[in-house]
């Protein structure tokens, strides 16, 4: 079954307790929080303060994307406010293999995030390790783009990858995402889908959140 995580990005942060009621209520699967760091992307988003306050106010298990330099320092704060799933981008970083095992060790779930350009190859012995991969299908730092068309590739190989090796490692997407193409992206090998704007910024997220998921069972 496919899970799908809003990506509370897009929600109106004035009214975060009832925007999460309603993708509760369309049964969504997890709740997926992008932190920016103003480095690693050019924008700056939540903290783990933030995490903390949304883990009192949701059941959901909370998906941590961080999009951050030098996540070793700091992802232990998120996990301690909650973070129930944590990724980190392997671009930049030196010590993938340690912080994966440092992310295992503290009980979430672990994964990797690649940015569209940035070869499968990267993940040939870090594959092994992970609890799930994250390919990002638009460039991180902004909600609201469009997915990018060769991302559909790269998902298909993936999945090839890991069900060769016959690896339980889930593939979750991330970036332009609606109700219209997620029939079609799933049906490349995809475990967890996040959508941010199709989702909060339609008039009923309830029901985009249920419309996904009823399209995704009907495949
Ligand atoms: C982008 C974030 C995404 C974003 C997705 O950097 O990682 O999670 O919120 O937003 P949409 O679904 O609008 O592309
Ligand atoms: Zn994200």
């Amino acid at each position: 079954m496919v899970k799908i995580a809003p990506s509370i990005l897009s929600a109106d942060f004035s009214n975060l307790r009832e925007e999460i009621a309603k993708v509760e209520k369309g049964g969504a699967h997890l709740l997926h929080i992008d932190v920016m760091d103003g480095h690693f992307v050019p924008n700056i988003t939540f903290g783990p303060l933030i995490v903390g306050a949304l883990n009192r106010i949701t059941e959901l298990p909370l998906d941590v994307h961080l999009m951050i330099e030098n996540p070793h320092q700091y992802f232990t704060q998120f996990i301690q406010e909650g973070a129930d799933w944590v990724s980190i981008h392997c671009e930049g970083n030196r010590h993938l293999n340690r912080d994966i095992i440092c992310l295992k060790e503290q009980g979430v779930k672990a994964g990797v995030v690649l940015n569209p350009a940035t070869p499968l190859s990267s993940l040939d012995y870090i594959l092994d390790y992970v609890d799930f991969i994250l390919l990002m299908s638009v460039n991180p730092g902004f909600e609201g783009q469009k997915f990018i068309e060769n991302l559909k590739n790269k998902i298909r190989s993936l999945r090839e990858i890991i069900d060769k090796k016959g690896l339980r490692v889930e593939i979750e997407v991330d970036g332009g995402i609606d109700v219209d193409n997620i029939q079609e992206i799933v049906s490349y090998g995809v475990d967890i889908v996040v959508a941010g704007s199709s989702v909060f910024h339609h008039r009923d997220p309830e029901w985009v959140v249920r419309e996904m998921i009823k399209r995704c069972s009907q495949m």
